[in-house]
């Protein structure tokens, strides 16, 4: 994904300026060009050499090297984006005040492209007012901040102030560039994974679904530059990406609740989620013991998400729910997007033995409302969602 993008490394005087070089590596490694630009400073941590060694290229430092100037205009139009990793707090405030003592920051006041920075520094530092405004002075100049982590400090304490791993960075990198503009502004709601009804403190009624389609529905939308919230309930899943607000539930009551407080807002609304239809009427307090020979649980209705959303939906919002039919599959399907009001139906198809709960494959047909029909093949969740959102965005847009 950053295959051929140019990337400018910054690297400032701070003891995380080690993990430039794994940063270096993996952004080679992703496809990307490199050029490095270093502080004075940073040549106590890390040695050009090393890094001049790596990127066969000459790394710079000063404004004036050996008679010439390096042309920091230039090197700002170069790049696709600037990234500085490790950012002190020193460097920090320099960006944020528009001094121009040094070559990185020169670069930086002309750069064209966008510029992201990893702050690097001690927890008392990290949260001092003067770096928590050079930090708000920076998003205000449209800079990425990506956060920092919690762990173990250079002083010896813990706390927060650690520069984010190189493969966030990286992973940071790929979202600011392969997200497309399609979607840009809208807001997408999601559901996915299994609910667990509860029967007493350790059993529950709960299903196969493993919230692949779900997730892969999410980073679909996402790389299309949709703003993403994902209701999901327990799954064994994490998303690639940072930029996906994640909701985790865990009872069809909670997933009922914390969808419906995100739809007004919401444009799509793509419900993939295996919620249960029914949950144990009375959660026992203590664990069920086994007395008798026969166990009677008393069920009752879940509220159905889908359809309670189809109730409220305004024009311009675009429902979508996906069905799961043994028999009369079409009429079905139909049945239930006119019943539930749904603009978009997906109909799960039975009838291949690498699709549905569990599968990284998945057989999928589409139905809208205007009738049509569009039967995708055998295919990964990944390709299928995007093609889901393909077709959302073709009905939503035309
Ligand atoms: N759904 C929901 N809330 C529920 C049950 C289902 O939001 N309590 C949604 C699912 O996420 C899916 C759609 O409704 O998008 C269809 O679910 P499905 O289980 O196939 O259909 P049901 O409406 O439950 O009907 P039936 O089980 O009778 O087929």
């Amino acid at each position: 994904m950053l295959e051929g993008k140019k990337i400018l490394l910054g690297i400032t005087g701070s003891i995380a300026a080690y993990k430039a070089i794994l940063l270096f590596r993996l952004l080679i490694k992703a496809g990307a060009k490199v050029k490095i630009v270093m502080t004075e400073a940073a040549k106590n941590f890390v040695s050009p050499l090393v890094l001049s060694t790596l990127s066969g290229e000459k790394v710079l430092v000063g404004l004036f090297e050996e008679d010439t100037w390096a042309n920091h205009v230039m090197l700002g139009r170069w790049a696709d984006v600037m990234v500085i990793a490790p950012v002190s707090c020193n460097t920090l405030a320099k960006m944020a005040s528009g001094q121009c003592d040094n070559l990185l920051l020169a670069v930086y006041l002309s750069a064209t492209c966008p510029v992201v920075v990893s702050p690097a520094m001690d927890e008392d530092m990290w949260l001092h007012p003067a770096t928590k405004r050079n930090l708000a002075l920076l998003s205000h100049y449209g800079n990425t901040i990506i956060p920092v982590e919690k762990g173990e400090l250079a002083s010896g304490l813990v706390g927060e102030g650690r520069m984010a791993e190189p493969e966030t960075i990286v992973r940071f990198l790929q979202e600011c560039f392969f997200r497309t503009s399609e979607l840009a502004g809208k807001k997408v709601l999601i559901t996915a994974g299994p609910t667990y009804e509860p029967i007493d403190p350790v059993r529950f009624i709960g299903n196969r679904s493993s919230g692949k389609m779900g997730f892969a529905l999410a980073e679909a939308f996402y790389k299309k530059g949709a703003d993403v919230f994902l209701v999901t309930g327990p799954v064994n899943m994490h998303t690639k990406f940072v930029g996906i607000k994640v909701t985790h539930v865990q009872t069809a009551q909670e997933m009922y609740q914390a969808s419906l407080a995100e739809f007004e807002t919401t444009d799509i609304a793509v419900l993939s989620a295996a919620v249960a239809d029914y949950r144990p009427d009375v959660v026992a307090d203590e664990k069920i013991k086994k007395k008798s020979n026969e166990l009677d649980i008393h069920l009752v209705k879940t509220n159905d998400i889908l359809k309670s959303l189809g109730s409220v939906k305004k024009d311009a919002q675009f429902l979508v729910g996906f069905a799961l039919e043994t028999n009369n599959e079409r009429e079905n399907a139909l049945h239930k997007m006119q019943h539930k009001n749904a603009d978009m139906i997906v109909l799960n198809s039975l009838r291949d033995a690498n699709a549905g709960f569990g599968h990284d494959t998945n057989k999928v047909s589409i139905f809208s409302r205007n009738g049509e029909v569009v039967e995708l093949g055998l295919d990964t969740k990944e390709n299928i969602a995007a093609e889901i959102v393909k077709n959302i965005i073709h009905a939503t847009q035309g």
